[in-house]
């Protein structure tokens, strides 16, 4: 396992020292995830090229690897050998990148750019873009079955666990549900429950993929994690929206695809940019509680969660 155990007394040390300590940790687990990508990804020079080409594209432009570093954190937390939290790693980063190219077609979002470059339906084409979508998503179950040296019924529990949050209880739902909410105006509970769908899934499953890996995890540490990875997952997707009001009025008005432009109910468009803050706030305490069990084992965790409701992108 990486050593997080750089101990220090005092508490301003420790809150000094641990961005610093977990940047490092976080290109190695950045590092590995991509290698896992390119590795599982078809090359280009396979037919059909161009397909290959855009699914390459989609999932190794750029993208800050949370689900992936939350999963290796997770991993970290309950002292799971990091090998095993590949094959979920790839398969749930490969999962968002899918569920990303659909997010971004006209029938959806109508977004030109995607960590500042082409979408993939302004790079190929839109039917390329639907089809390389496509074979990500069963990509990413071929990765999640190579898995080696797991009990068959932790790997059909991942297998479960990464299609529900996918899927139309999990991913797939919210996203339905964020199309028919456009113009609508909904209730808190209704918004963080697409927000749960939507965005949520994914990052919860990234956690809970962890536990599955523990041998013997007592169920009130599974119930604890169940909680953080379900509170910082809607706190991520409030966060998002944050950044996408700051993003319009600091750079360049209202873009096409913008959630004001078009209309999306968010946190911030229905109850307002303070709100959002706070209850993003909200969510990283309630999501930080959960994690003192764990003690200095789940540094990595705390480290991620307030990263993402602090994060500028
Ligand atoms: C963006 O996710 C889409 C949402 C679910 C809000 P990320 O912010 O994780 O996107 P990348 O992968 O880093 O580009
Ligand atoms: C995306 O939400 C959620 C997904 C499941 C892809 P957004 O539509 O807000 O994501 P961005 O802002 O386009 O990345
Ligand atoms: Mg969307
Ligand atoms: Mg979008
Ligand atoms: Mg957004």
């Amino acid at each position: 396992m990486p050593d997080f155990g750089v101990r220090y007394t005092a508490r301003q040390r420790v809150k000094a020292a641990l961005p610093e300590n977990f940047k490092a940790r976080i290109s190695t687990y950045t590092d590995r995830v991509n290698l896992g990508l390119d590795r599982t990804l078809p090359p280009t020079t396979t037919r059909p090229h161009r397909l290959h080409d855009a699914m390459r594209y989609s999932v190794l432009n750029g993208g800050k690897r949370v689900r992936p570093l939350l999963v290796y954190a997770a991993g970290e937390c309950l002292n799971v050998d990091t090998p095993l939290l590949d094959a979920p790693a790839i398969a749930i980063e490969l999962i968002h990148a899918f569920s990303l190219v659909h997010d971004d077609l006209p029938a959806m979002d109508n977004d030109d750019l995607r960590r500042g470059k082409p979408t993939v339906h302004k790079q190929y084409d839109e039917a390329t873009a639907i089809l390389a979508a496509d074979a990500l998503q069963p990509l990413a179950f071929a990765a999640l079955s190579r898995i080696e040296n797991v009990p068959a019924d932790a790997v059909i529990g991942l297998v479960q666990l990464i299609a529900d949050a996918c899927g139309s209880i999990g991913m797939t739902g919210g996203q339905s549900i964020d199309l028919s909410a456009e113009g609508q105006s909904l209730s808190k509970q209704e918004l963080e429950h697409m927000y749960a769908l939507k965005t949520g899934a994914l990052i919860h499953a990234a956690i809970v993929s962890a536990c599955l890996l523990k041998v013997g995890l007592p169920p009130a540490d599974a119930e604890a994690l169940d909680r953080f990875g379900r509170d910082i997952g809607i706190a991520f997707q409030i966060k998002d929206d944050i950044l996408d009001v700051e993003g319009d009025t600091e750079v360049i008005g209202k873009p096409a695809g913008s959630d004001e432009a078009l209309n999306k109910a968010t946190y911030p468009a229905l109850f307002g940019i303070d709100e959002s803050r706070a209850r993003c706030d909200e969510l990283l305490a309630g999501a930080l509680g959960n994690l003192e069990r764990f003690g200095s084992s789940a540094k990595p965790l705390v480290w991620l969660a307030r990263y993402i409701v602090e994060r500028g992108q």
